[in-house]
Formats: C-alpha cells, structure tokens, sequence
C-alpha cells in the first residue's frame, strides 16, 4: 500500500516525523499490508532553519519530491502547488494522501487529491477557532470537506465535525504532537540555554507569526506586551518567524532590551527553551499545546484558540495582544493564581500515530475499498 505524504511548513515536519516512525514500526513487525510512504516537500518553508533542520534532527525520511514552491500570495501560493501535487500523485498513484493540520499546502493536498479521487486522510481533522479571518480556518475547513478519512485530536474536534455533518471517517485517536513530544522531550537539547545564558525560570519564551498579528500595529502592541513580560521575567527570548523579523525591521519597531531576538529555533532547542520557561507567550497552535504538555503556563497572543482543552483545564489564558492584560496575566502567574488541572488527557495516550497507521492500513488495504 503506497502512501504520499504532503508537507511544506514547520509544524507539518513534527507531526509527519511521528507518523513516519509508526510507519517504519508497522513494517518493521511484519504487519500488513506493507506501507510504502512516498514524503512530498512543498517547500513552502525553505530557509534552512525553518526546513532542512528539522529533516536532519527529527529523522524524517528525505522527501522523495521537492516542489520548491516558496512564499507568494495565497492564491499563488496555493495555485502552485496545486499544480506540482497534481503531476506527483497522477505520477505515483498512492492509495491515499496524508495531510497534516491547516497550511496552504494543506489545502493544495487535500483539493488536488479529491479532485483526483484519491482518498485523503487528513490528521489534525476538526480543529475549528470559529474565525474565518484566519487562512488556517478556510484550508481546515475546505480540507475536512474533501476529506475521507478523518483523525481529530480531541473530542471537540469529533463534535466540531459533527456539526458540519461530516461523520463518515471520522475517529477520535489522540494527538500526534502528543507522541511527538513523548519521544523528543528526552532528546531535548538543553545546551541552547547556556548559550544564551538564561536559568531556569528566569525567562519567558515567546513566538510570533500569525498573518492578524504581523500587522504594524497589533505587532507594536505585541512588542509592548513583551515588555511588560520582561520587567516581570527578567527577560523574554524571542524567536523570530522571517516575516515577523522583516515587519519589525520596515516598521522600524523597536524591541525592549530584556526581549532577546534569536533565530528561528531547532526543534530540540526549542522543547528545552519551552520547557524551563517561566511561561511561553505565543500565536501558535503547537506550541499552547506544547506549554501544555510540558505544563508551563501559557499566554496565547489571540482571541481564540483552536484548543480549547488547555484554556478550559486553567493551563492557558487568552490575553489577546492586549499589554494590559499580559501584565495582569503575569500578576497572576506571580500570585500563583493562574493554576492549572494538567491532570486532564485531552489529546490521547500518546498512541495516536499507531492509530491513524493502523487505521489507515486497514481502510486502504487491498479489496478494503
Ligand atoms: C504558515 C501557516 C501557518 C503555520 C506556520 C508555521 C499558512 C496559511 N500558514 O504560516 O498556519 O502556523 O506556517 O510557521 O499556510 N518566509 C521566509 N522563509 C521561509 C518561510 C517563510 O522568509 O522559509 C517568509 C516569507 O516572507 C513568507 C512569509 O514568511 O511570505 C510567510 O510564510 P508562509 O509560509 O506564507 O506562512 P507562515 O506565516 O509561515
């Protein structure tokens, strides 16, 4: 059976490198059917650090194709790779396509696939911030449409997709950034923190890079909330997405002393700048997940979240990119009453690769269909 795994952006790379390693297991315990997986690169993440790097420590298998699409509008963007998929699943011919969570490449993944009728199985199914602003919310959306099998997270995303009517494929397995982390968090790379010379809970880790957020002036009251981070933390390490590193610099924003910006980080780097921070501040989707996991609290940079588990169980707070209610969030965490029940299981006992491999074997095995 011939998987063709679609790819293109940092986060993408975690969560495909855990289902790559249930993969080889699967084939490793003579289970059949015997999966081949076939690894397609965009390329709509392509500086060294926000691609190669992760390929090298993480261990995913080299992409069998490298479409070298690159950034451009969204249209383009998407239109391109729209294109590019399209000849390498006519070319390849797999029993399915796996796709991963809501980036442009997603949606070109799923779109291509399904107009070719080829089964798409879409992992990270049902998340939903209910803001159609966001392009993540149009490509999870489009994406689960086209979707025949579906692997969600959590409950919420089973009921999300519910509502949409969408229950056919549909299963509840646990998420794969869970395993991810289960696996990589012995691995972490602890060294980064004595190159930057930071201790311990002496420091917050922040992230920025959300299309609402790299605007001038959410960005200016963003690099103000980081402020207000550090007189409290001592210090705020910053690493910077490439857009938000070109917005700071044409708007001439100017970052306190106490924010350290840094390069786009590693992910082994990354695990331990998270886990030994005072609290993490982001935009990101992984990483309010990641805070949860390594139970740091976190403040999410928006006014929704797709996961809504960690702010339900007190383990993160949406503060918006509002100064004021930073400041107020860290009066909290300093008082010690932003706590958190980090007992809860939403996101599944860290089998959800195994799952989806073995559920995908037997959807996609010979005669299955
Ligand atoms: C994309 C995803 C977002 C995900 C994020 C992870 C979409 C719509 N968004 O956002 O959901 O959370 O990846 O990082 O797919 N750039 C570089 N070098 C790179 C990549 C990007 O310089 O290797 C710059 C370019 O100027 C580009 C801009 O960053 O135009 C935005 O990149 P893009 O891939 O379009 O979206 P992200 O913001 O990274």
């Amino acid at each position: 059976m011939k998987l063709l795994t679609v790819v293109g952006a940092r986060p993408q790379f975690v969560k495909a490198a855990t289902l790559s390693r249930a993969i080889a297991r699967h084939n490793a315990a003579g289970a059949r059917p015997a999966i081949e997986e076939r690894i397609v690169h965009t390329g709509q993440h392509y500086d060294p650090n926000m691609s190669e790097v992760f390929f090298d420590e993480l261990e995913i298998p080299r992409p069998a194709f490298h479409l070298g699409i690159g950034s451009g509008p969204h249209g383009a963007q998407t239109g391109r790779m729209l294109e590019a998929i399209e000849k390498v699943i006519l070319a390849e011919r797999p029993d399915a396509v796996v796709a991963y969570g809501d980036t442009n490449s997603t949606l070109a993944a799923a779109l291509a696939a399904a107009k070719l009728h080829v089964p798409v199985a879409h992992v990270e199914a049902g998340l939903r911030s209910f803001n159609r602003a966001m392009p993540e919310e149009v490509n999870r959306v489009v994406a689960d449409h086209v979707s025949a099998r579906l692997y969600c997270p959590t409950a919420t995303a089973v009921e999300n997709l519910r509502r949409e009517g969408i229950v056919e494929g549909v299963e509840q397995v646990g998420d794969v950034m869970y395993d991810g982390m289960l696996h990589y968090r012995a691995k972490a790379s602890r060294t980064i923190l004595g190159a930057l010379g930071l201790v311990p809970g002496g420091y917050v880790l922040a992230t920025v890079h959300r299309a609402e957020n790299t605007e001038p002036r959410p960005l200016r009251a963003i690099a103000a909330a980081l402020a207000e981070a550090a007189a409290v933390a001592g210090a705020v390490v910053l690493p910077l997405h490439p857009r938000t590193r070109a917005i700071l610099e044409s708007e001439s924003i100017v970052l306190a002393p106490a924010v350290r910006a840094i390069e786009p980080t590693p992910y082994l780097e990354m695990i331990a700048l998270m886990a030994s921070a005072r609290a993490i501040m982001t935009d990101s989707g992984g990483m309010q997940k990641e805070a949860f996991f390594l139970e740091v609290p976190c403040l999410t940079l928006r006014g929704e979240t797709e996961w809504v588990e960690t702010v339900a169980c007190g383990a993160n707070r949406l503060v918006g990119t509002d100064p004021a209610s930073v400041r107020a969030a860290f009066e909290d965490i300093a008082a010690g009453r932003l706590r958190a029940d980090f007992s809860s299981r939403p996101y599944g006992s860290g089998h959800a690769s195994e799952d989806i491999v073995e559920s995908l074997a037997a959807a996609f095995a010979e005669g299955a269909r």
